[in-house]
């Protein structure tokens, strides 16, 4: 179509890498790009930490669930929402800062997943591979101590970035018009989410089963189908629910689970 648009739709998540470092300049690239990004009233409200030392990558690796990717791969970049730099510039100024609250986290997180998309575009275009961590969300506190993050700074996501050493095929996507809204929000059938997850069901299950460690927990737990393999299995109601707790433990602590001025 144009490369821009070949590029993303050939998007796939990398999780083997070989150890080769980035090119320094390719790396400012990216984090170039990333800032390129929008950003709410272009106040840019979030910061990219960059993870190079195999020490320090380890110590990443246990608190995100020790995927192997963490340490393969030479440069980790944890995106923060950050309010901390535009609260110490008004304060500088003589300005009042109301960004002590939960709006403010949501728009900074907002920001740092913006930005770190532009940066997953880049790595993408440059021939690196990239996977996003999804457990940044998981073990707040510990991030924070890790990083030394102080009051209004919270991680919100990591990107994993280096050199493919596998091509996987590309992941398949529910059909488009399940996903696309014309104007007013279609209701939804069981006849029409059935239809929308069927191909998933069966290619998504077989995926799993693939999985030797996967399939034998399949076996053990009794699970019946792949919305069981989410529900029972990958995501469960037991530990949202505590990963939860730590997540308002750790808005409280980095002063934005308050909706009135402290
Ligand atoms: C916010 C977010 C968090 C993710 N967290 C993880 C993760 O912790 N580990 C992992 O292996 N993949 C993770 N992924 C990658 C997804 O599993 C992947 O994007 C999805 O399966 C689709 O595959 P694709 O990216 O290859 O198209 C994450 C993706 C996103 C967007």
């Amino acid at each position: 179509m144009n490369p821009v648009i070949d590029s993303l739709i050939a998007h796939r998540s990398i999780r083997e890498y070989r150890p080769d470092p980035i090119d320094d300049a390719d790396l400012q690239s990216i984090l170039h790009a990333a800032e390129r990004a929008s950003s709410s009233g272009n106040m840019q409200t979030y910061s990219i930490l960059v993870t190079k030392n195999a020490a320090r990558r380890a110590k990443l690796w246990e608190y995100h669930y020790e995927q192997d990717m963490i340490k393969q791969a030479p440069v980790l970049l944890t995106f923060c929402a950050d309010w901390n730099r535009m609260i110490q510039w008004c304060e500088l100024s003589d300005a009042d800062p109301g960004y002590d609250n939960f709006l403010c986290f949501l728009v900074g997180a907002a920001d740092a997943l913006i930005a770190a998309q532009n940066a997953v575009a880049a790595a993408e275009s440059l021939g690196l591979g990239i996977c996003y961590m999804g457990t940044t969300l998981c073990k707040p506190l510990k991030l924070i101590e890790f990083f030394e993050l102080p009051k209004y700074v919270f991680p919100v996501t990591t990107l994993v970035l280096g050199h493919p050493a596998e091509s996987p095929d590309l992941r398949a996507r529910l059909p488009l018009d399940s996903i696309v809204h014309s104007e007013q929000y279609q209701p939804i059938t069981d006849a029409s989410v059935r239809a929308t997850y069927h191909d998933r069901e069966t290619e998504g299950w077989a995926r799993y089963e693939s999985i030797p460690e996967l399939a034998e927990m399949i076996r053990t737990s009794g699970v019946k189908n792949l919305a069981q393999i989410y529900t029972q299995l990958k995501y469960t109601r037991e530990n949202n629910q505590l990963i939860s707790r730590e997540l308002i433990t750790a808005l409280e602590q980095q002063g934005f689970w308050t909706s009135d001025a402290e």
